[in-house]
This record gives C-alpha cells, structure tokens and sequence, in this order.
C-alpha cells in the first residue's frame, strides 16, 4: 500500500543558504528535504540565498529530486545578500521577499546560515510574521549554539556548527602536509586560517601538530607580541626538527611598528550587505618579522577557501542528520523563530536527536573561543581544546618521521 503524506500535504517548504559555503550545506538540505516531504510538504530551494527571494525569485523544486548531500558547497549557491537595508544597499528589499512568499505560497522558511542570515529570518519572523526555522552553519564555528562541553567536572559553553567538523578535519590534514615541508627546510611556516572573530578552527591545527598559534580574541599588543618572539624561539629550538606551523587567524590584531596601534589586516575595506570587510594577509607580516626578529627562515601560507572546499566528512553528516531530526520536531510543534542544536558535545556515535534542543534565533549572536579553551600566556591552546576537539576528529593527524639516522663519525 502506498504511503500517504497527509500531515502537511498541500502545505510548502521552502530552504535557502546564505553566507559563506561550508561542507556541509548539501548535507543538511538533502536532510531537511528527506524529512520535510516525508512529513507531507512540498520543497522548494530558494536559489543564491535571500537573493532567490527578490525580483520573480529564483526557485526550483526538490520535492521528489535525486539529492547528493556529501557533495561539498550548496547546490542552491549563496550570497551575502540582505533583504533588509544596509550600508551597502539602503533600499529595503522586504516587499520583493514578501511578494515572493506569497507568489511562490510558500508556507515555512528554513535559512541555513550563520548569525546574518539567521538574523534576518528572525526579523522577518518577528515584523513580518514569516514562520522561519534557522539551522546553524558556518567553517568559523563563533555562532552562539549555547552546546555544553562538559569537561573535567566543568560546563564549558562551546560551539557545534554544521560546516565546522568537516573544516575542522581539513585543518588537520593540511597542518600536518604543512609539517613535511616545513620540517625539510627547518622553517616556521605562518599559516593563515579564516575566522573573523573567533579562533575555534585555528585551533584546530593543533590536531596537525601544532602547538602555538594567534587567535582574534586576544590582540597582540607590543609587549606580547616580545613574549610572542621568546615563545616562538623557544618553541622552535626545542622541536624534534627545528620547524613549526604557526596557526594564526586572519582576524589577529597585531601591533604595528609603523603606525603604534593594533590592527587587523584587510584583503578589501569594501564592506559586504552586512557591514563586513574581508580580511587577509596578517600571515605574511607575521612570518617576516619572525625571520628578521629570530633570524630563521619563515614564511607565510594562507589555508583561504581550504578548510571550506570538498566534502562533507563523516561527523557533519551525523551533525546534519541529527539537527534536521529537531526540525521536524519544530515543524510538528509549529514553533517558529529557533534554531535546532546540539545540547552537549558528544563524539559521532552520540549524535542523536535526545541530545538536541532548540533556541531563540534573536539569542544567537557571535560566540568567541572560551577562555578555558586558549591560554594567552603561552600563546597555546589548551588540554580542554583538545578534548573537545577529541569528538568530533577522534584522533591527532600529526605523525612523525619514523627513523633516526646514526651520525657517521669520519
Ligand atoms: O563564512 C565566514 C568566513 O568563512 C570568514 O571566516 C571569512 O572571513 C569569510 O567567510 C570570507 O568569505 P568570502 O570571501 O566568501 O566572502
């Protein structure tokens, strides 16, 4: 016998992604999809965002669509596109999404993306009365998902975005290809990791085999950045193999010798539709100074679109699964304006939906690195880190050459 989707039958479900791609988007709308038509809806996919929703909108159906969801990126492309007026774009554009809501007779609205996208699904719930559900994205992992790491007898309020494990796994991998190189030329290799404002993925090459890095929270004032100098020296003297990766965020505030003041490096000043300039290049100024400081041959890497590129591992899949389960139960609810997300940090096998709750979209907001997470004295990221790194990559990707050569004595 035929199943019959009655419970939403004749109702629509519309999905979009907005911001910066992740791994993980596809994954987490074949899963939203699976769901959402089981339940009895129709799926549409907005396309490149808010964008799709402007104009005569841009919009195809999913419903009954072969979907591969461990293809990296989004198959409904993204933009930075935001529905209500900015700098960038003073004109409001709520009317064109509102004439498409009603055109398309779309009936909920789940964004995928980080605080800006989310942002402006919850305001459109809140003045315009659209039923949105959010669901949780960005490689940078800094948005509020208030997800408990319990450690060492202590609650730890950490941070379990889709897009990050895959990201995450990226890190390590290149940190430690990074390490070859770097260890057959005895250099420092300065590598640039994206996060605005947060370092959670820096943090992440210390799975690679790293052991300092930078990260946005702290600035690097002229005093520290000498105990910086020291503890770089320090470090390298005392690795196996006179070399170090550097993890540093592309958001580290360093104190510059020509102008006195702490600042972060720009790629572009020209701000996107949410007020965000594009930053690059702290890597390069970095590893020069260490060379003329220390004398050692340093360079610079920038990791860029890496950790966002290829496919969805193992973890953001479970991830994905998982939080698209606590949608259904929203819908089911009809609770609008939240966003599903994991209650505490488990590994792999304890992604379930027991573990998720669901949050108010207008909580969200922009979570940074914890202090218990990153310790600034030693420039180093801490035993709590590596623990709540431990579930999501399981084990160090940081091998070391095998063998060692007995000197020959002429
Ligand atoms: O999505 C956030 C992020 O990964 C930031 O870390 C980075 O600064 C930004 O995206 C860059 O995105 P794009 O170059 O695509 O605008």
């Amino acid at each position: 016998m035929k199943y019959e989707h009655k419970l939403f039958q004749g109702k629509t479900l519309a999905i979009l992604s907005g911001g910066g791609d992740t791994p993980a988007i596809n994954s987490s709308i074949e899963a939203i999809r699976n769901r959402a038509s089981l339940l009895g809806f129709k799926v549409y996919g907005i396309l490149q965002g808010w964008k799709g929703l402007l104009g005569d909108g841009d919009v195809v159906d999913l419903t009954h669509q072969p979907y591969d969801g461990y293809y990296g990126g989004t198959a409904l492309r993204s933009s930075r596109t935001n529905p209500f007026p900015s700098k960038k774009n003073p004109e409001s554009r709520v009317p064109q999404v509102l004439r498409n809501f009603e055109r398309y007779k779309i009936d909920v609205l789940v964004t995928i993306g980080g605080d800006d996208t989310n942002g402006a699904a919850k305001r459109l719930f809140e003045t315009e009365g659209i039923p949105v559900i959010g669901f949780p994205k960005t490689i940078d992992n800094d948005l509020r998902t208030r997800t408990i790491h319990h450690y060492n007898g202590k609650d730890i309020e950490a941070v379990m975005c889709p897009g990050f494990p895959s990201a995450a796994q990226s890190m390590m991998e290149f940190t430690a290809n990074l390490k070859t190189t770097a260890e057959s030329h005895s250099r420092i290799l300065v590598m640039e990791v994206m996060g605005r404002d947060a370092g959670w993925l820096t943090g992440t090459a210390i799975f690679g085999g790293a052991s300092l890095g930078l990260i946005p929270e702290f600035e690097i004032t002229k005093e520290r950045k000498e105990v910086f100098f020291e503890t770089v020296k320090e470090a390298y003297m005392h690795s196996k193999k006179r070399c170090l990766v550097i993890p540093v965020s592309e958001g580290t505030r360093w104190f510059d010798e020509k102008t006195g003041k702490v600042d972060v490096v720009y790629a572009s000043s020209e701000l996107d539709e949410y007020g965000h300039p594009r930053f690059g290049g702290v890597s390069g100024i970095i590893a020069s100074e260490i060379s003329s400081r220390l004398g050692v041959e340093a360079r610079a890497q920038i990791s860029g679109y890496y950790p966002r590129s290829g496919h969805c591992r193992h973890y953001d899949r479970r991830l994905t699964s998982t939080l698209a389960d606590k949608v259904v139960d929203l819908l089911l609810r009809e609770e609008y304006g939240q966003m599903p997300v994991m209650k505490r940090i488990v590994p792999n096998v304890e992604l379930e939906e027991f573990n998720t709750t669901s949050i108010d979209m207008g909580a969200v907001g922009n979570k940074p690195l914890s202090d218990d997470y990153y310790d600034i004295s030693k420039f180093a990221f801490t035993d709590a880190y590596r623990d709540f790194l431990t579930n999501i990559l399981g084990k160090p990707d940081c091998e070391d050459f095998r063998y060692d050569f007995p000197v020959v004595i002429p």
